[in-house]
């Protein structure tokens, strides 16, 4: 764990006690942290006009994301703007169905049950009884409270009659979104970081700077992130259902699977 020196080494330090939720009018998506950067004004407020390289800025200089990644988020961000002459997007864009959202969300509903954008407090909070008494988390705790929101989804899609769109795209986007909170709120090798900057991150939608957490020391790499996709896949109890299930059959060729998409992970998207 490093200073926020060594992370933003060149640029003016971020006051990280700066932060307010969202007013009227200010737009916000269904990604916990570009919200939260957005009220740490580390993005416009606003949350509106967002271009590709103050997304990246953001990504790379705040929370110390690798610029490879920040850049490939960042392009596909922008393409959810509906007016293709725009290089800008809108939080509230990215919540475009297929594009970068999907089903099996920690702490958003499915489409098909209405509102896939905004914070449901019921769906965190069954989330989060998957880590019991636990105050840190684990590789098994978050894969397994992962897979136990897959199963209720599937199951909540099969009584309503509805199409579940689960596959190697949704897998990936899924598990990349645990891997990347455990990679920036601290523990690129380990996947343990306090359960309380979760729940700040997920539920007040702010960076946990006040309850001790600090940019990771060098930047979240696509190599770290392929080290954490690995080891959640390694702690699903249920791994071989699940590459049944995306229709890859074996947990090999799901592994294989998301080391060649991942490099090139913004051509599905
Ligand atoms: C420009 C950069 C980013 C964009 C455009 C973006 C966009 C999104 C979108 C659209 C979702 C919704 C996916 C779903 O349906 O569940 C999402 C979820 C998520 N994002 Fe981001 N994201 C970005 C960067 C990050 C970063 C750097 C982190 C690091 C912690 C992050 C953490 C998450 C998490 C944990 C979720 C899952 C939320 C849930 O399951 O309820 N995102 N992101």
């Amino acid at each position: 764990m490093s200073t926020e020196k060594d992370a933003l080494a060149g640029h003016p330090p971020i006051d990280w006690s700066k932060w307010e939720p969202a007013g009227e009018g200010d737009l916000r998506s269904p990604c916990p942290m570009i919200n939260a950067l957005a009220n740490h004004h580390i993005l416009p407020h606003s949350g509106k006009g967002i271009t590709k390289a103050m997304a990246v800025e953001a990504l790379t200089k705040s929370i110390n994301l690798d610029s490879g990644i920040a850049n490939m988020f960042a392009s596909v961000a922008v393409t959810a703007n509906p007016d293709h002459s725009s290089h800008a997007f809108d939080l509230d864009q990215v919540d475009k169905h297929g594009l970068i959202e999907h089903d099996v969300s920690l702490s958003r509903n499915d489409i098909a049950f209405g509102d896939n954008h905004s914070f449901n407090k019921e769906i965190w909070e069954d989330v989060l009884k998957s880590y019991g008494e636990d105050t840190e988390t684990s590789f098994e705790t978050v894969s397994r409270a992962r897979y136990e929101r897959v199963a209720a989804c599937k199951k909540a899609h099969a009584d309503a009659k509805k199409e579940f769109e689960y596959g190697i795209k949704e897998f990936i986007l899924s598990y990349g979104e645990s891997a990347l909170f455990l990679g920036i709120l601290g523990s690129p090798q380990e996947g343990k970081i306090p359960l309380e900057y979760l729940k700040v991150l997920f539920q007040e939608e702010r960076v946990p700077y006040k309850e001790g957490w600090r940019p990771i020391e060098k930047p979240l790499t696509q190599m770290n992130m392929n080290h954490l996709i690995f080891s959640l896949i390694k702690a699903n109890e249920h791994k071989a259902a699940e590459a049944q299930d995306v229709g890859l059959g074996t947990v090999h060729a799901v592994q294989a699977a998301v080391t060649s998409i991942m490099p090139s992970y913004c051509t599905i998207m």
